[in-house]
């Protein structure tokens, strides 16, 4: 299909719908807050209709633990709610409990191409040289995901940086489908990468992006860090000795200190030109403890929350048990009619 059909349809005709989702593979990141997290509590604020799920699928196409993998279930959840997203407001539940998924998940390994799947950066960045040990499932993720999202007909899924291509083959999928079999069924879902955090880098290294997967970590700000841990890695933090521009140009080649701007302002909910009106010629020595002061005031009470959540995992375990039973009655008449159009008896 090409473009200019793709916008025709586009999502006109659709329910305004977010949907989006995180791996429970353990250790959040100041990264998943800002790229997502927080973006997911605005979004319900907002007054969208909006699905939430824990990608536990996803996150077993990499080993896991199963006790390490049942206890960052939970912990993601607890993440999801101390950050703001309320379960009654929100759909929230883990993917493995709407088996819908895997179902359209299979519909679409026969609608993608292995060449798309080919070129996706993560598959590359993941399997590495040794792609042939990597697993069927790793490969196949973005068919997945793209069943995620379209099996609640999402019309916005908002993604910090790293996931665009992903939702681009998503795109790539539904017209396909609409496309082959002459209909006009699935949305073609825009990707939403908004706002100064959509790729929060390393403490440590500013090219380098934010991830729980570095070994250093005082690279990250972890959403279970404390107070004192917040306060010191923001210290540490690596930056340059000139200070700071008044203008977002100054930035330029100064990766360092641009992501600690984007964060400040991510936090603040102010723009980055907002900020350095404010900031502009102050030196890092005395930007940092305005950050850490910040960072901990935004960021502690989350962490505070997430662990008073962890005492009751069975609480936990009875939302998620909950939001998968609203998930399943926006997703089931949705497969029923995949397996339709697809020409399956008994559907
Ligand atoms: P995952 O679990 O790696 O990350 C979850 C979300 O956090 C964002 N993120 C960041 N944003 C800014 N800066 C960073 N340093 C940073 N690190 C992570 C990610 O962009 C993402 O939005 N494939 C997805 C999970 C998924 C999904 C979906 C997402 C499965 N199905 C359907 C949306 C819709 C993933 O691995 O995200």
């Amino acid at each position: 299909m090409n473009d200019a059909a793709q916008t025709a349809h586009g999502t006109t005709g659709f329910t305004p719908r977010v949907f989006s989702g995180i791996q429970p593979s353990g250790g959040l990141t100041l990264g998943n807050y800002l790229g997502a997290l927080k973006r997911f509590a605005d979004a319900q604020d907002a007054g969208t209709e909006t699905v939430y799920c824990m990608v536990d699928m996803h996150a077993i196409t990499v080993w896991q633990d199963p006790a390490a993998l049942k206890r960052q279930t939970r912990e993601l959840a607890a993440g999801f709610i101390a950050s703001g997203i309320d379960p009654e407001r929100s759909i929230l539940f883990n993917q493995s409990q709407v088996a819908e998924h895997a179902q359209l998940a299979w519909i679409f390994n026969c609608v993608a191409r292995m060449g798309w799947m080919r070129r996706m950066t993560q598959w590359k960045d993941k399997a590495g040289k040794n792609s042939e040990e990597a697993s069927l499932g790793l490969f196949a993720y973005p068919a997945l995901m793209a069943a995620d999202i379209l099996l609640y007909h999402a019309t916005h899924v908002p993604v910090g940086e790293d996931q665009k291509q992903h939702v681009e083959l998503t795109r790539d999928i539904a017209a396909k489908f609409n496309h082959d079999y002459g209909v006009d069924f699935f949305p073609i879902t825009e990707p939403v990468i908004e706002g100064a955090a959509t790729r929060v880098m390393s403490l440590r290294d500013g090219s380098k992006k934010m991830s729980k997967s570095d070994p250093s970590d005082m690279s990250r700000i972890n959403m279970t860090d404390d107070a004192d841990t917040i306060a010191n890695k923001i210290r540490k933090a690596r930056t340059d000795p000139e200070a700071l521009p008044s203008e977002a140009e100054g930035l330029t080649d100064r990766p360092e200190a641009r992501n600690l701007v984007n964060i400040y302002a991510a936090l603040s909910d102010q723009s980055v030109a907002e900020v350095l009106a404010d900031v502009g010629g102050k030196q890092f020595s005395e930007f940092k403890p305005m950050l850490a002061e910040l960072a901990v005031d935004k960021m502690a009470p989350i962490s505070g929350e997430m662990a008073r959540l962890m005492e009751n995992p069975s609480e936990i375990d009875a939302i998620l048990a909950r939001g998968a039973e609203r998930a399943r009655e926006i997703a089931s008449p949705i497969l029923k009619r995949t397996y339709e159009i697809v020409g399956m008896v008994g559907a």
